[in-house]
């Protein structure tokens, strides 16, 4: 009799120590003399519980977890290939509430199928929406994507759609379909966990985009600390050549779609989409002026899409199932759902993709368990290293891009960070600017000069030199460089700063 395994080998999952997990599980089997067959999956995204082991039985797979290398050998004296009793034992994998509760669309297949095998993928509805894109006219994919109200979950939340059909719109020669895989936000994850757990949705959705306006070249530009999602990548896009998915010939339909991986050069204003599309033609990576929009004048001054990983693996469900059935989650203008990214100081920190509407609240305590230290949480920052940071008071805020634009806050790319009461707001501010300064293109100068002068201010406060005047002067630093930056960058590293001042000045010194 064969056991079926799975043992991670997501990115995460390896820093705890999944790759000694399954290489003992092997061992232990080959000396017991049992057949096991080793899948290595993507993660669950349940990360207090990796390395977690899932076991295929006949009623579904049951979990085991965190599974170090040294607990192997009890598992198996535990007769956990029949799904036996352990102080690890999790349950069915499908029936742990943190699974149970959300709603996957875009990771419906992450941690299930094996990310090296094209079978598993079609196995699970894979390439149903390419099949049915093939059967379209162009005009009518991108119809499709724009009434199922996706909005780019990059950051700017701008419509996905209504960028498709300016691409499609402007005449060309040659059209290219870029990936924006930098995913540079402090405290995200999805894109990774997409990648290296499901890459052939992310070559369907870019292979559907091209159909949809005219590109027969796409780009995936990584984040150069990303070397498993770019070997899973790699070897998805192999094996879809070989299967006839990509090429000259999409499956057979006298239609050419080529993709290639390319190595992000490790800054954070390369996720920006005009310094990346500068760094992706070998340039150092600085914004660009906008117009022209990159949907027209993009990549080699080519008509270029420019898509974030999650928008771009979102679409494969869409043509496959239908504009309306993607249109029917969500709130407001925030249809569909999201891959919440739940870090920092929580106990149960992870991927939680839900409709649109759930509450801070819901996802730091329910999904979240509170603090990992035990103590109050005093706020969370929403939306990478830009974004405002959210005090208790606002916990009960929907997931909505308008309801959060309405607070001062923004959603992004989903990825919150908590803090417990320890935090010193007025150096979180401090960070805010100095990261900005540090990271700046140097194009404009609110942003090049306005982030140094910030930390500068910052630290007088804090050492309660002229500390009313001088946050007045930051105040005012902070409109200058929200109306006067040529990017979000510079426009939107007052929001962390200003939203620490407005919550918590009493972490800001005063003089007596
Ligand atoms: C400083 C800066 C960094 C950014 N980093 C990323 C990133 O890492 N990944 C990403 O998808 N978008 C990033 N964006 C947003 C992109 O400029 C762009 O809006 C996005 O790639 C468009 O794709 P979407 O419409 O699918 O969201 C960044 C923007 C700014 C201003
Ligand atoms: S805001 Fe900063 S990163 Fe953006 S263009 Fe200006 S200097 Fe460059």
């Amino acid at each position: 009799m064969s056991f079926t395994v799975y043992v991670p080998r997501d990115a995460s999952a390896l820093s705890l120590g999944a790759e000694a997990t399954a290489s003992a599980i092997a061992a232990e089997a080959a000396r017991r003399g049992i057949d096991v067959a080793l899948v290595r999956n993507g993660s669950r995204g349940l990360y207090w519980l990796e390395p977690m082991v899932e076991v295929a039985a006949p009623e579904g797979r049951v979990a085991y977890g965190p599974v170090q290398a040294d607990d192997v050998a009890a598992l198996f004296d535990a007769d956990f290939l029949h799904g036996g009793r352990h102080a690890l034992a999790l349950g069915p994998t499908e029936q742990i509430p943190y699974l149970a509760k959300q709603e996957r669309l875009t990771f419906a297949r992450v941690g299930i199928v094996d990310p090296r095998s094209l079978d598993d993928y079609r196995a699970h509805g894979g390439y149903r929406g390419l099949e049915n894109a093939l059967k379209m006219a162009p005009a009518d994919i991108v119809a499709a994507v724009t009434d199922s109200g996706l909005r780019g979950r990059g950051g700017a939340a701008f419509p996905t759609g209504i960028k498709w059909k300016t691409c499609l719109d402007a005449s060309a020669d040659k059209k290219y379909i870029v990936c924006n895989a930098d995913e540079g936000d402090s405290g995200t994850f999805a894109d990774r966990m997409v990648m290296e757990g499901d890459p052939f949705v992310l070559i369907e959705g870019m292979t559907i985009a091209g159909l949809a306006v005219g590109a027969t070249q796409g780009y995936i530009y990584l984040r150069c600390e990303y070397p498993h999602a770019r070997d899973a990548l790699n070897a998805a896009i192999a094996a879809t050549t070989a299967a006839g998915y990509l090429g000259n010939d999409v499956l057979g339909s006298d239609k050419a779609f080529h993709l290639e991986v390319r190595m992000a050069a490790g800054a954070y204003i390369c996720g920006e989409e005009t310094s990346l599309l500068e760094s992706l033609e070998g340039k150092r990576g600085q914004v660009r002026f906008k117009p022209p929009l990159p949907a027209i004048e993009g990549l080699f001054g080519k008509p270029t899409v420019i898509n974030n990983v999650v928008t771009l693996c979102s679409v494969p469900g869409i043509l496959d199932k239908g504009a309306a059935h993607y249109r029917d989650f969500g709130m407001g203008r925030s249809r569909g759902t999201l891959p919440f990214q739940l870090a920092g100081n929580l106990k149960r920190p992870g991927l939680v993709e839900k409709a649109f509407g759930v509450t801070l609240k819901e996802l730091i305590e329910d999904f979240g368990g509170g603090s990992a230290t035990g103590r109050p949480i005093k706020t969370v920052q929403l939306g990478g290293p830009l974004g405002a940071y959210i005090p208790p008071s606002r916990y009960d805020t929907p997931m909505d891009y308008e309801a959060f634009a309405a607070i001062g806050g923004m959603i992004g790319h989903g990825g919150l960070v908590a803090f417990d009461d320890s935090v010193d707001m007025a150096a979180q501010a401090r960070y805010a600017m100095e990261f900005c300064a540090i990271e700046s293109c140097g194009k404009c100068t609110p942003c090049r000069i306005g982030s140094t002068r910030g930390v500068e201010v910052i630290d007088r406060m804090r050492a309660n030199v002229e500390r009313d005047r001088n946050e007045a002067l930051l105040r005012d630093l902070c409109q200058t460089m929200l109306h006067g930056s040529l990017c979000a960058l510079g426009g939107m590293a007052p929001f962390p700063v200003l939203s620490a001042l407005d919550h918590y000045p009493e972490d800001f010194a005063r003089s007596a």
